[in-house]
């Protein structure tokens, strides 16, 4: 494939996470060719491409996917929106980048994961941070032996978010106040944390969760006032991986520490690894190792090559990962790469979300087998 040829792309959804993540990360790599961008508010999409450089807008999604010049789409609209928008996309023979989660239950994620393979199209999913330099640093360290055997995996996203009850809520509702608890923190970050630890450690077999509501009453996106909304504001859940390692998830709105608010932690064998992707002082993330015969945890420095160009370790969170995003989605398609992060990955994480809160539900271990595939 030649080197010139550039990726033609078009983006559904202006606003706030495409503005900070996806478009600079489209803009700063020279093999995407920013065709189009599309939202129902128009005005939105014209601001921004007028800023990213974009070559034209629409206001209807059906408009943009019968653009022959994009080829691949990204879905970066609300949660709700994400299984049509994405669907329409394959059906209209497009690679498909989509925003997690891919749909409202892991029965239609499988779907789109099928529709892709039946389409022999390309997917990737927005888990933004196995960009994170530090985190595909732990993948080579897991693959090339230096863990050893692992024994112990635990994952944190936990941040203070929605701590302050009048930081509005969105995308999660209930017009039940006295109803069951909603599952929102193990969805809005658990998501990304139940597939990090699925790419790093592998396949889970079981698990056994505790969600709880911290906060009761809170402002709602859209609504007025304080009301109550019994969200989870914090799960907790033991983890049985396939391997034999043991797990410990924790996700948490209501944790104080600064975004995004990921820890991993490995023990193996040989070495075990901390990954804090937790801006501090300016500081995006940081990687720390210990070996067996030498247990003082040491910072790890990655070389500059290991961060986009033009990024480093200093670069905001949201761009950092989605440039490298942007460039290993593009040059996996023109260059016809391994496919990794796919909708099959987004549908495997949402079944163990799935069986997360089943097993909150039923207050009992919940074995992976159990769940729809
Ligand atoms: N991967 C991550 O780390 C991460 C972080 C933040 C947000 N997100 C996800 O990104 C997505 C977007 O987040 P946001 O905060 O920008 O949402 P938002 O609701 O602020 O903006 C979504 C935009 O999509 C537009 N839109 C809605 N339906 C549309 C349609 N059918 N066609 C075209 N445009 C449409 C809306 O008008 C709006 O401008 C969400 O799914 C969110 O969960 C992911």
């Amino acid at each position: 494939m030649s080197a010139t040829r550039r990726l033609g792309v078009g983006v559904l959804g202006a606003h706030a996470w495409a503005e900070h993540a996806h478009l600079p990360g489209f803009a700063a790599y020279e093999r995407c060719r920013r065709v189009a961008i599309c939202d129902v508010v128009p005005e939105r999409a014209r601001a921004l491409a007028e800023r990213f450089g974009f070559e034209r807008v629409y206001a209807d999604a059906r408009e943009m996917l019968a653009d022959p010049e994009v080829e691949m789409v990204d879905v970066c609209t609300p949660t709700g929106t994400h299984r049509e928008l994405a669907g329409a996309a394959l059906a209209a023979g497009r690679h498909v980048l989509c925003e997690k989660p891919l749909a409202l239950s892991a029965a239609d994620a499988f779907g789109l994961a099928r529709l892709a393979a039946e389409k022999g199209l390309r997917t990737k999913v927005g888990f933004t941070f196995r960009y994170s330099a530090a985190l595909k640093q732990v993948k080579r360290w897991i693959e090339d032996g230096t863990i050893g055997e692992i024994f112990h995996v635990h994952g944190f996203q936990q941040n203070s978010q929605f701590l302050d009850p009048n930081f509005p809520l969105r995308q999660y509702d209930t017009e039940d106040p006295d109803g069951p608890l909603v599952p929102a923190s193990i969805v809005g970050y658990g998501s990304h944390l139940v597939d990090l630890l699925r790419w790093l450690a592998g396949d889970f077999r079981a698990v056994s969760a505790l969600m709880r509501n911290f906060v009761p009453e809170r402002m709602v996106r859209g609504k007025e006032g304080l009301r109550r909304v019994p969200i989870d504001d914090g799960t907790v859940a033991a983890v049985d991986f396939r391997s034999g390692a043991q797990g410990v998830i924790q996700t948490s709105f209501i944790a104080i520490g600064n975004y995004p608010g990921i820890e991993i932690r490995i023990y193996g064998s040989k070495v075990a690894v901390v990954a804090r992707l937790v801006t501090e002082f300016g500081v995006a993330e940081t990687l720390h190792l210990a070996r067996a015969g030498e247990v003082e945890f040491r910072p790890v420095e990655l070389s500059a090559d290991r961060y986009p160009p033009g990024t480093d370790v200093r670069t905001p969170w949201r761009e950092l990962y989605y440039r490298q995003l942007a460039r290993d989605w593009t040059d996996e398609i023109l260059d016809e790469g391994p496919a990794e992060n796919t909708f099959l990955d987004g549908a495997m994480s949402q079944q163990m979300v799935d069986a997360v809160v089943l097993s909150h539900r039923e207050r009992r271990w919940v074995d992976l087998s159990e769940m729809p595939s």
